[in-house]
């Protein structure tokens, strides 16, 4: 038996639901954007938003409306994807790494006073693996030292907490709508915003520094973050599914820690009293997961590590160079490191059966009692 890590739950009824572009003759942004739009804005409360190409394209967007730019610092977690932190390179600011919590992965503000200067000028948590961060803490710290929070909610669709939507606590949220994301339209983002200056500004910067199409005349400089009627056409449909899609990514982490929740050696992380999970990925840590991972390879079962944390990347080297006041030392980070060598995330999505979760399970059995 071969398992994915994951794959998207698209089919004809995606497909169908393009027809009306084609019908209409009009695919750029167009009614079905206008209808996806308002469905997120109903699904997660927010006042405003707008569509940017992709997630990563969504947080540049988001950053810049909050006027980040050359020269300042925007503080990340040191686990997350990384296009969290090039979002802030592509503005010119500089990313500031900071540890999470072992607990579930999440922005550990613990000791982050030190590492706010006068350059800081926002905050980026990161609800990650499909629950939220505290956000109660992000808000009180971003207050204390008067920064702008923008949320990176692309694997957060769907998660409140404390009945708040995950992406609407801050200045901006964002989200993803990439192939392995709670709900997928190929490539595609949005940022969400409850400030109606900040959606302004949005606007302008994401339709070439005007707020309509069809006029010549530019008050300010923006670039084109369109998506396209077709990629929201399938958005619409994958709402539809969104309760479903949800239920199954439930039933499967059940099914995944009623076999293996008890086994000596096996973590599953949970998510802080009051908020939701709707796991994004289905993650496990051991001692082992190094030859866990190999085992389950051999075995034709695809899993991926924790994410490979940011201060460490090849590509942020030289932030070693240009800020020595900022640690880019391994002591600096242990969690996220703790993440990196001891998680496995195992496949899930909506179609995967039972008897493929018992397959995964088995392996992890025979590994477990073998070693
Ligand atoms: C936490 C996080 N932030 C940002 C992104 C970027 O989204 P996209 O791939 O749509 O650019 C992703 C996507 O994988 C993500 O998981």
């Amino acid at each position: 038996m071969k398992i994915a890590q994951f794959l998207p739950w698209i089919g004809k009824d995606e497909y169908d639901a393009t027809a009306s572009c084609f019908e209409k003759n009009w695919i750029t942004e167009g009614p079905k954007a206008k209808e996806f739009e308002e469905k997120l804005l109903e699904l997660t409360g927010a006042r405003f938003g707008i569509f940017a190409p992709n997630g990563t394209l969504a947080l540049y967007l988001g950053l810049r409306a909050l006027g980040i730019g050359p020269g300042d610092e925007v503080i990340v977690p040191d686990f997350t994807f990384i296009g969290s932190a090039t979002s802030v390179e592509m503005t010119g600011a500089r990313p500031v790494f900071v540890d999470v919590n072992r607990r579930n992965f999440q922005i550990d503000l613990t000791n982050a006073d030190a590492i706010v200067t006068e350059k800081t000028k926002a905050i980026m948590p990161v609800h990650i693996y499909g629950t939220i961060a505290d956000m109660g803490a992000v808000t009180a710290f971003a207050a204390r030292h008067g920064l702008k929070v923008i949320e990176d909610a692309a694997q957060a669709l769907g998660v409140r907490r404390s009945g708040v939507h995950a992406g609407c606590f801050g200045d901006v949220g964002t989200f993803s709508f990439f192939a392995d994301k709670t709900i997928t339209t190929g490539e595609g983002g949005m940022v969400v915003t409850n400030d109606e200056s900040i959606y302004e500004r949005l606007r302008y910067l994401r339709n070439q520094g005007r707020i309509n199409r069809g006029t010549f005349v530019h008050p300010e400089i923006g670039y084109n973050f369109r998506m396209t009627d077709m990629q929201c056409a399938v958005g619409l449909r994958q709402l539809e599914k969104l309760p479903e899609i949800i239920e199954r990514k439930n039933r499967i982490l059940d099914n995944y820690k009623s076999q293996l929740g008890d086994m000596p050696g096996i973590k599953f992380f949970e998510p802080d009293e009051g908020a939701d999970l709707i796991p994004f990925r289905v993650c496990i840590l051991t001692d082992q997961a190094e030859a866990l991972s190999e085992c389950m390879k051999e075995n034709e079962i695809e899993t991926r590590t924790f994410f490979y944390p940011l201060h460490r990347q090849p590509c942020f080297e030289y932030l070693k160079d240009e800020g020595a006041e900022h640690s880019m030392d391994d002591s600096s980070f242990p969690n996220s490191i703790y993440g990196y060598e001891h998680g496995i995330c195992l496949p899930t999505y909506p179609t995967l059966s039972d008897e493929e979760i018992n397959y995964v399970c088995d392996v992890i059995k025979e590994y477990k009692d073998g070693s």
